[in-house]
């Protein structure tokens, strides 16, 4: 069976790739390498033995979406990972965002509406739900008003999905995800560090490798019990596997509704202080840090619950916060040396 997945050289998309092609499947990995490397590609292979077909497509372009759907009319089902995810740039730059991870979504699904089956995973976010009231978050918490115009494309996204799957033989699960990270434990693909790192665990493990002088930890005044934020850190291969879960669902026609929404997290929150601490304990290395000025649009905790896509998806989290950092740093040092 035939997969496209959009953003397949990305972090999570590469990933993904990886479990689809060692579920056995053939996989068509469409990325425009704005913020990956073909070189993925030889990652991938060295890990699964089969390089994935590949095509240098930006989604933008609409002649460009028909003519593939057109070259490759057995797919069995999409898997969109392809849009741009940073959130300060969002800010400053928000019709880049709202014509690449609106316009791409729009172009798939009028394509893929015209095969025979439209079975499509969409890449969501735990920002949707901005500040929950409540701990753990389940997929019923109110969708809050977005904090960054990335968060609004993923709400939006979500909704042009819910209005399609109404009227077409779309079948669709939005994943929304906490916080991957992590990397492949071969240490053959990994999260491909392009400028200054926005996220925390990949400042973490340059700083440990002396790439940067110090962690600048946002904030320790938070209402948490020791003041810095709370995130629900899950493996990136747990959150891959999750997604050959979600589209054999589909391909074998077991979702309950025609839009399903799954929660990806461990259902454990760990603050920012016991990252850096765990860091330490699977490293051996003291991290040098300080602590600045909160960052702003910040919540101050989000973690998952896990029940509905343990119970309903048939999917858990088998990776544990250590087993991610120590992933993480090994493919620190790897991209190094
Ligand atoms: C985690 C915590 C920071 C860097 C983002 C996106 C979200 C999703 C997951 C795509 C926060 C603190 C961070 C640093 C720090 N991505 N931090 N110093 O913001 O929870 O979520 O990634 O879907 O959409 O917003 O992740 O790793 O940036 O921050 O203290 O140098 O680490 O304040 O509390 P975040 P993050």
């Amino acid at each position: 069976m035939k997969i496209v997945v959009t953003g397949g050289l990305g972090f999570i998309g590469s990933h993904t790739v990886v479990e689809l092609q060692n579920e056995g499947f053939e996989v068509v990995a469409i990325d425009n390498l704005s913020n990956s490397s073909v070189d993925v590609l030889d990652g991938i292979e060295k890990i699964t033995g089969k390089k994935p077909l590949f095509e240098n497509i930006d989604l933008r372009d609409k002649p460009a979406v028909q003519n593939f759907f057109n070259k490759h009319k057995d797919i069995a089902g999409v898997i969109h990972f392809a849009a741009s995810k940073a959130v300060g740039e969002s800010v400053e730059n928000p019709l880049l965002y709202y014509e690449n991870n609106i316009n791409a979504l729009v172009y798939i699904l009028q394509e893929l509406t015209n095969l025979p089956q439209a079975n499509f995973i969409f890449s969501s976010s735990c920002t949707v739900y901005g500040q929950a009231e409540k701990m753990p978050i389940t997929e019923n918490a109110s969708v809050q008003p977005a904090m960054s115009p990335y968060g609004n494309t993923k709400q939006i996204g979500e909704e042009i999905i819910f209005d399609v799957a109404n009227v077409t033989n779309l079948n669709s699960v939005l994943l929304r995800y906490f916080n991957p990270i992590g990397a492949h434990a071969t240490a053959e693909i990994g999260e491909l560090p392009l400028g200054v790192p926005q996220n925390l665990v990949p400042f973490i493990t340059q700083t440990a490798l002396g790439l940067r002088k110090e962690l600048s930890v946002f904030g320790n005044d938070y209402p948490t019990p020791d003041g810095t934020c709370i995130r629900d850190y899950i493996h990136v291969v747990d959150v891959a596997k999750a997604h050959v879960v979600a589209l054999q669902r589909l391909l074998k026609k077991q979702n309950q509704d025609k839009v399903e929404i799954f929660n990806l997290g461990t259902g454990k929150g760990s603050s920012v202080l016991e990252v850096i601490h765990a860091f330490e304990k699977i490293s051996g290395q003291k991290l040098p840090y300080k602590i600045v000025d909160r960052r702003s649009g910040d919540v101050i905790s989000a973690y998952a619950s896990t029940d509905k896509a343990n119970d309903v998806l048939g999917w858990k989290a088998e990776l544990s916060l250590e087993d991610a950092l120590t992933s993480a740093w090994k493919w620190e040092q790897k991209i190094r040396s």
